[in-house]
């Protein structure tokens, strides 16, 4: 039995990203934003998106880490990495891969809200709407999904990130056993580009 089946291919994917880039370019009115990409799942996604973008824009990184208490998300979280530009006045744009409880996008909302952006909207490759604890609004969203992703900077403890599709695990439990289970879709099918 497969531990993951593929729900979005790279053509859905590449789709819906220049449909994005679309609403924000509209929503941006000619003004050059600044897209603060939260590492390290969103930078795939950040990439296809800034190109499609096709307006003159920013880009800048930061790096975010959440304390869980042990039952789960705690809500605790700590910058790692800051941003190098300023906020002031600037149109910016969170990057992010997916947005599940919210705690680490809302903490991050809160802290940039601080730097007086003209602007802070926020632009999630999946929205787990279900799973939504902490109140916040995602602008714009690629898919809802609720359930477990990989891929397309997606990831499972680190791995399967260049996966060039959004998977869901259908068994975490196995793939928590043996997190090398799904190495085999690095080689299946007869051409990477057809999926
Ligand atoms: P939260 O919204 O604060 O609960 O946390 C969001 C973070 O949890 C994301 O940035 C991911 O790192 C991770 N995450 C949540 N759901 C998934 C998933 O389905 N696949 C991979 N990572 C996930
Ligand atoms: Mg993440």
């Amino acid at each position: 039995m497969s531990l993951a089946e593929i729900v979005y291919t790279r053509q859905d994917i590449a789709r819906r990203v220049a449909e994005l880039a679309g609403e924000l370019r509209n929503d941006l009115s000619g003004e050059r934003p600044l897209l603060v990409s939260v590492l390290k799942g969103s930078v795939i996604f950040l990439s296809d998106l800034v190109r499609a973008l096709g307006i003159d824009a920013d880009i800048d990184f930061m790096s975010i880490s959440s304390y869980s208490a042990g039952t789960g998300p705690s809500g605790v979280v700590r910058i790692v990495k800051d941003l190098e530009h300023p906020l002031q006045d600037r149109h910016a744009v969170i990057v992010e891969d997916i947005v599940d409880t919210g705690f680490s996008l809302s903490y991050l909302i809160r802290t940039l809200e601080t730097r007086n952006p003209r602007s802070l909207k926020v632009c999630a490759l999946v929205d787990k709407t279900v799973s939504r604890i902490a109140e916040l609004d995602v602008d714009f969203a690629g898919f809802v999904s609720d359930r477990f992703l990989i891929g397309y900077g997606l990831d499972f403890h680190g791995r399967y990130r260049n996966l060039p599709y959004l998977a869901a695990v259908t068994n975490i439990a196995a793939l928590a056993a043996d997190p090398d289970a799904l190495v085999s879709l690095f080689q299946e099918g007869s051409s990477p580009a057809d999926r």
